[in-house]
């Protein structure tokens, strides 16, 4: 077979960083310290390490494997590669979903990451300095423009920093991978990274008393790092790291295969793709479990994180505790975190982009340029709605949907794909082709059954998760002609609405809440259509050649 022309990495270390950035995100900083908090510490660190090594890692080999085997065949974005994995027609629409969840994620991770620019911008403009923490949390809701009663929200500066940060994505995008993505990433990594440590550095040594600390830092590292064994037992959180490890490591969302369909046909996946993994890994848990629960810890107390984390808490609480640094040292603490966020968040909208970019080029046959316009477009439009009704919770919605359930649907289609339909013997051959690790055996067991039973049984315990958590006396009572008690978390459960109260999508004549998160639904619904029908045109013309 002959090798199809295209774009290609430049070097091996270029990809290296870029699918480092590509992994190392918000999602590493921000979201990794609130699901280990609100999921009890040391409770959610088992089931989250065996997620990595059993869904984690073989779903990465996976990814990279039908991402380089379609990039053979000219395909860089996935219903192309999908296509090529067997026989069925619906293949490709599966693929569709590699197109659809970066579209939506970039929607909103896009306008976290302009936050970070934001909050830059400000530390060095000295807007922190001697504000107390109601100041800086007050901050961040007039920022957002969240803080009146209206539905729509119209945050002025708001909309500019993302427009700056949507078009500097869509400037480095045109750019290409080579001059674009690896340059980026070969200066952001690193400096991440380093901004990171220093930061960490800071977290270990505070000791009560000391900087204005009330606590020691190491009660924060504790509650992270002594491991519950009873929370083994309890779906939610397993359900909660399975999430967490998708959304860090990038899989279920089409973009690291895209990443790896610009590799040569014999290039290694096996230890790019593990080196990769574990490279995120080390940011995830010793870096960025290091900074904002044990700051957080030792200035407001663990019991205070428990209840109040989130990911706002890297803007609301964050640049006030630094406050108790001094002017200087928290200007600097300032630029250091956010910047790191910013970087962190760049080289993974990156990521986000070029799928999504890949897929017009072929549909609609654009240049580069011409599909970072149309990525930058839809991008913008779907943002509108998360950033102009933020409160209303359309930003949770595409959340919800993309960047947590589709995630898991895609990953377990692809895994069932992969494994049973191209074939485990196809499979197995695939991923360790031109390998410059040997993987071991046990693994072709891993990836035949044991991750497509983990993913199915993630689906539907989140799909089906009864009301009292307990799925023999559901059971039972099915049995007994008494029905299903839904979960209100449960996918079902959040699709009805369960556990609201008022259904009605006017109240006094302004829309409510329950409104926007259907027609938000039903936008990423009309979303997914369209994407499909796009494919679906795309093939009829192909054929018919
Ligand atoms: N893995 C990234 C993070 O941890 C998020 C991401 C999502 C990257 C989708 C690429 C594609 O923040």
């Amino acid at each position: 077979m002959k090798e199809i022309k295209g774009e290609r990495w430049g070097s091996r270390i270029g990809l290296i960083f870029a699918v480092a950035g590509n992994a190392v995100g918000l999602g590493n900083f921000l979201r990794f310290p609130a699901q280990a908090a609100q999921n009890g510490g040391g409770a959610f660190i088992i089931p989250y390490l065996v997620a990595f090594l059993l869904m984690g890692i073989p779903l990465l080999w996976v990814e990279w494997a039908i991402g380089r085997h379609g990039g053979k065949y000219g395909y860089n974005s996935t219903p192309g590669m999908f296509h090529k994995l067997g026989k069925g027609k619906y293949l490709k629409y599966i693929g569709v979903f590699g197109i659809f969840n970066n579209l939506v994620i970039a929607a909103y991770y896009c306008y976290i990451e302009s936050w970070t620019l934001a909050y830059v911008w400000h530390s060095l403009a000295g807007t922190f300095t001697g504000l107390d923490s109601n100041a800086i949390s007050a901050f961040f809701s007039a920022y957002l423009n969240i803080d009146n009663t209206n539905f729509i929200n119209i945050p002025g500066t708001g909309i500019i920093f993302f427009i700056l940060t949507l078009g500097l994505n869509l400037w480095i995008l045109s750019k290409g991978l080579s001059k674009g993505i690896e340059i980026v990433s070969k200066i952001a990594l690193p400096a991440l990274i380093l901004f990171g440590v220093i930061l960490a550095m800071r977290a270990f040594t505070l000791d009560a008393g000391e900087s204005g600390a009330v606590y020691d830092a190491m009660t924060g590292f504790n509650f992270l790092w002594t491991p519950k064994f009873e929370s083994l037992s309890d779906p939610k959180v397993w359900l909660a790291a399975a999430g967490q490890i998708f959304f860090t490591l990038s899989v279920g969302m089409g973009s690291i295969h895209c990443y790896a369909s610009y590799l040569r046909e014999k290039d290694d996946i096996a230890l790019n793709a593990s080196a990769a993994g574990w490279m995120n890994e080390f940011v995830e848990i010793i870096l960025g479990a290091s900074i904002v629960i044990p700051i957080s810890a030792a200035y407001l107390g663990l019991e205070w994180v428990r209840s109040n984390v989130g990911f706002e808490m890297g803007f609301r609480t964050m640049p006030s505790l630094f406050q108790n640094w001094g002017p200087v040292l928290s200007v600097i603490a300032g630029v250091v975190w956010f910047g790191l966020l910013f970087f962190a968040g760049i080289t993974s909208s990156l990521a986000m982009g070029q799928p999504v970019m890949a897929f017009f080029q072929q549909t609609l046959n654009q240049s580069r340029k011409k599909s970072a316009v149309t990525f930058g477009i839809l991008t913008l439009l779907l943002a509108l709605p998360c950033i102009l009704f933020y409160r209303m919770g359309v930003f949770g919605e595409f959340d919800y949907w993309a960047g947590t359930f589709a995630l898991v649907v895609f990953a377990t289609a692809e895994m069932i794909i992969f494994a049973w339909v191209f074939g485990i013997e196809n499979a197995w051959g695939e991923i360790r082709k031109g390998a410059d690790m040997s993987i071991p055996m046990v693994y072709k067991f891993v990836l035949k059954y044991i991750t497509p039973i983990f993913l199915i049984a993630v689906l539907v315990g989140s799909t089906l998760k009864p009301a009292t958590g307990d799925w023999i006396l559901e059971l039972t009572n099915l049995f007994n002609g008494e029905g299903w008690n839904f979960a209100a978390d449960s996918v079902v459960g959040t699709i009805l609405h369960i556990g609201s109260e008022n259904l009605a999508y006017f109240a006094n004549g302004v829309p409510t809440e329950i409104f926007f998160k259907d027609i938000s639904r039903l936008l990423l619904s009309i979303l997914f259509i369209s994407l499909s029908f796009l494919t679906y045109r795309h093939w009829k013309k192909e054929e018919s050649k």
